[in-house]
């Protein structure tokens, strides 16, 4: 495995690279001095660097050339302009977290390099997300093993085939966005009825996350676990008739489907 001053580099720190370096850095697995980056502009190059005490500019070309790992984490439609400049070292792991961007056209791009596809979502920034990991045909063992082993902090690891990806991600990657869409329904629910606005929140998130671990413990299916709090005739009981009204499951169901199907319409351009 080749090895550069830094063991690694991100080209495009935001949302996603940024929730997953706050990870590295929080829990020791990476310290500052062991990570470059680069952005699209000097003024959020400054900002990263600031915020997380990492070199950071808007070379990537540079980048590559220093590091022993590179993280892809550019916007997916600035792929096909940023990748072209650039020169990957012979060997090296390249990790990609480009929603829509298969193995095959990474390792198009990237002659030479072994590349590994991510989809991770932001629940990595507490070390309490899934990554789903998909190898290309270029990647090793022992990058693939490089890979896991810097993915580990991060939370949950699942090996995913290319043709699963997109049902990932509208699960896994996008499925945050549903719960927090949840949360902030469950919180108006609340105030609605009266409760003070950070009395709802305070409820509503604590139900979610004790709900979510309970779930987890319990090893039961969530219907077994929904009756036990649903009794014949009861509050609860008034509550769900109103989402099976509303085919609230279907919708659900329905919105995982619309994820994918944006996925395949993104892949076509
Ligand atoms: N957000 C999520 O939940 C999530 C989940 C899974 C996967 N992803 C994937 O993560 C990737 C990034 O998404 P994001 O939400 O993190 O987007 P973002 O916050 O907009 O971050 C994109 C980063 O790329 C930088 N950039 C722009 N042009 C560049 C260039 N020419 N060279 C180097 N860096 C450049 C941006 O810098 P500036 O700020 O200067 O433009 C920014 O730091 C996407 O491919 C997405 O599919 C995101």
């Amino acid at each position: 495995m080749i090895t550069g001053r830094a063991k690694l580099g991100i080209i495009g720190c935001g949302k996603m690279a940024g929730a997953m370096l706050a990870r590295w850095l929080d829990c020791g697995a990476l310290a500052p001095g062991d990570v470059v980056a680069c952005t699209g502009s000097d003024a959020s190059a400054a900002a990263v660097a600031a915020r997380f005490g990492i070199a950071c500019g808007t070379d990537a070309q540079a980048v590559v050339a220093d590091a022993a790992t590179v993280l892809l984490a550019v916007k997916p439609q600035l792929r096909a302009g940023v990748v072209a400049a650039l020169q990957p070292r012979p060997e090296q792991l390249w990790l990609s977290v480009l929603a829509g961007v298969t193995t095959t056209t990474l390792e198009l791009a990237l002659p030479g390099a072994q590349v590994i596809r991510l989809m991770p979502n932001t629940p990595v920034r507490l070390g309490h997300g899934l990554v789903a990991l998909t190898p290309g045909l270029t990647a090793q063992p022992d990058a693939i093993a490089t890979a896991r082993a810097l993915l580990a902090p991060l939370g949950t690891v699942v090996d995913v085939t290319e043709g699963h990806v997109d049902a990932f991600t509208a699960v896994a990657g996008s499925g945050p966005a549903y719960v927090f869409l949840f949360l902030e329904a469950l919180t108006a629910g609340g105030i609605a009825q009266g409760l003070e606005p950070a009395t709802a929140a305070l409820l509503a998130q604590e139900t979610l996350l004790g709900s979510a671990l309970l779930a987890q413990a319990a090893g039961r299916p969530p219907v077994e676990l929904r009756a036990e709090v649903t009794s014949k005739g009861g509050m609860t009981q008034a509550a769900l008739n109103v989402f099976d009204d509303r085919q609230w499951s279907q919708t659900v169901t329905d919105a995982v489907a619309a994820a994918v199907g944006r996925a395949a319409e993104l892949a076509r351009g």
